[in-house]
C-alpha cells in the first residue's frame, strides 16, 4: 500500500532541527521522507533514499544486539518506541555511532500508520550537545502531537532520555575508534 504523508506533517518534519526519517510499516519499511538534517548527518539526499529500507546505512556492520531490539520493537504491538545505538556509515564511508530513536505513529483504530525515527551521531558528541539534542527531540515530539492529531494520527509513547550521557558517549567514542583502526573497504 502506498502511503502519502499529509502536507502539514511533511512540512513539520522537513523543517525540524533534528535529523528525522519517516517510513511506511508496510513491506520492508520503505522510507517515505527524510529531512535536511538527516542528509547532513548521513551524506545521502532524500532522492537517494526514499523507497529504501534504512538498513543500508549499516553496510556490513553486525549490529546484532541493536537489530534484535529493533525486531522486538516491530514484533511487539504494545511497545511504543525503542532507543538503540548502532554502527552506521556516511555516504563517504566514514563510520559513526548512531543513537537511533524509533516510535510508532498510529491511526485512531490503533493500527500503525508510520514509523518515525530520529538519528544522532553520539560518537562525535559532547555531553552538552547530546543534552541539546535530547531537548530538541523532546520538543519535536511534543510539537508533533497536535500536528498528527490534525491528520487523525497519534504518537505512541514519549521520549525516554539517555540515562548516563557521559558513559554512553565514552562507549560510542571507543567503539568508533576501534572501527577507524580497521576501516571497511568500499
Ligand atoms: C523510519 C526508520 C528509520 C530508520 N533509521 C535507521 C538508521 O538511521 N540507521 C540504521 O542503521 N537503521 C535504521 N532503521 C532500522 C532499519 O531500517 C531496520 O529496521 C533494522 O536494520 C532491523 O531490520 P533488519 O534486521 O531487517 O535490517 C530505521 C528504520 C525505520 C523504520
Amino acid at each position: 500500500m502506498s502511503r502519502d504523508v499529509p502536507n502539514e506533517l511533511k512540512t513539520f518534519l522537513l523543517n525540524s532541527q533534528v535529523a528525522l526519517a519517516l517510513a511506511s510499516p508496510d513491506g520492508d519499511c520503505p522510507l517515505l521522507l527524510v529531512n535536511d538534517k538527516f542528509s547532513a548527518l548521513t551524506g545521502f539526499g532524500a532522492e537517494e533514499v526514499i523507497g529504501r529500507n534504512c538498513r543500508f546505512l549499516q553496510r556490513d556492520a553486525g549490529n546484532t544486539v541493536a537489530k534484535a531490539r529493533i525486531h522486538t520493537f516491530f514484533d511487539t504491538p504494545e511497545q511504543p518506541s525503542v532507543r538503540i545505538d548502532l554502527v552506521n556509515f556516511r555516504k563517504d564511508g566514514t563510520p559513526f555511532i548512531n543513537l537511533l530513536y524509533m516510535s510508532k505513529l498510529r491511526n485512531r483504530d490503533n493500527s500503525v500508520r508510520y514509523i518515525f525515527a530520529s538519528q544522532f551521531d553520539i560518537s562525535r558528541a559532547r555531553p552538552d550537545r547530546l543534552a541539546a539534542y535530547e531537548a530538541q527531540l523532546g520538543g519535536t515530539l511534543a510539537a508533533l502531537r497536535p500536528v498528527l492529531s490534525e491528520t487523525g494520527a497519534i504518537l505512541d509513547g514519549s521520549l525516554v532520555t539517555v540515562a548516563n550521557s557521559a558513559t554512553m558517549i565514552a562507549q560510542a567514542k571507543m567503539l568508533l575508534a576501534s572501527l577507524e583502526e580497521s576501516p571497511p573497504c568500499g
